[in-house]
């Protein structure tokens, strides 16, 4: 990789604090290596400033997101990434492709290496897929979100926007409101904000809740759960709603969407409750009215269209840093 000279970094060598090839969920990610990726990804925001935001960084490599769900945000973000680091950026829509005549992940995969990928960008339906993919691919593999399980470049990008408002995130208050249990959003947040110092409140229906929040067989850090909105929201630093998953919910999880809403929406007497100062965030797409009232998803407090503006230079960081990494 060409070191890049244009990009104005003091950041250490990826080598001597990175240790991953792929990018499969930040459950493994240590708090030296996430402030290395906001490190970097300060120093693509200063590129990104510039008249010209282009530097090229990773010319002569390709990259391919390979996407068997919709996407806006994460799609468009690491092709104009890849494009901002002067990468040669292909896609490729599951549905459209030669999946729709009965070909497999592992062909499929074969085939982008075969096309010469040193980065390929996968979203799948099923939890686990980015993992089983990089047992037939030499090109570094990104999870760009997997089934329920993880989205750890959106929990990146999250923590990051957090960091930019409120510095250290250590004792911050964090609550996640909505459908936890189908959130690979929550999860890879869970584990990414609990690295780095913050208290992360869970607040859902207890039909949402995930489990292996508890007990000896606990799968995720160790976080408060409140059922009641006006509680969890108490003294809150920041808060991100959630989307109900609906195309992912079995049915009677919910007894109505009226229901949820009364109980559950992110409504501006319900933020009076955090902190003047409190952040909303929230990862996108929006249902607005369901889990967030239209007023605070565009009131004073919201950050999200900060959280899709830093998506960008985030995965710029993480690209430029994968492509300097050593293979396993
Ligand atoms: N947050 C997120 O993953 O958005 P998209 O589905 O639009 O990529």
């Amino acid at each position: 990789m060409r070191t890049g000279q244009q990009i104005k970094t003091v950041a250490p060598k990826p080598t001597e604090i990175w240790r991953h090839h792929h990018i499969l969920d930040i459950d493994d990610f240590s708090r030296e290596e996430i402030e290395f990726v906001f490190q970097t990804t300060r120093a693509m925001k200063e590129v990104l400033s510039r008249p010209i935001k282009r530097v090229p960084a990773l010319r002569g490599k390709t990259l391919i997101t390979l996407f068997y769900e919709p996407s806006t945000r994460t799609r468009l973000s690491f092709e104009l990434a890849a494009k901002n680091l002067g990468a040669d950026a292909a896609s490729l829509s599951a549905p459209a492709s030669s999946v729709a005549k009965g070909e497999s992940l592992v062909d499929t995969l074969s085939t982008l290496q075969a096309l010469g990928a040193d980065i390929v960008v996968m979203r799948h339906p099923q939890s686990g897929a980015p993992y089983i993919a990089t047992k037939y691919m030499e090109a570094s593999m990104v999870n760009a979100g997997d089934g329920w399980h993880a989205h750890p470049t959106q929990a990146l990008l999250d923590i990051y926007t957090i960091q930019e408002h409120k510095g250290d995130l250590k004792g911050l208050k964090v609550v996640i409101v909505g459908d936890i249990m189908h959130s690979r959003v929550a999860r890879s947040n869970i584990w990414g904000l609990t690295t780095m110092g913050a208290e992360v409140t869970l607040c859902c229906p207890p039909t949402l809740l995930p489990t292996g929040l508890g007990g000896q067989h606990r799968q995720l850090p160790q976080v408060s759960i409140e059922h009641d909105i006006e509680r969890a929201l108490d003294g809150a630093d920041a808060v991100m709603a959630l989307r109900l998953q609906l195309e992912r919910q079995r049915s009677g999880l919910l007894p109505s969407t009226r229901e949820y809403i009364q109980l559950y929406q992110l409504n501006q007497t319900r933020l009076a409750r955090a902190k003047p100062d409190a952040l909303v965030l929230h990862p996108g797409p929006v249902n607005e009215g369901v889990e967030i009232a239209s007023a605070v998803a565009h009131g004073p407090q919201s950050v999200i269209n900060e959280q899709v503006t830093n998506g960008v230079a985030v995965r710029m960081a993480l690209l430029y840093i994968l492509a300097g990494s050593p293979k396993q």
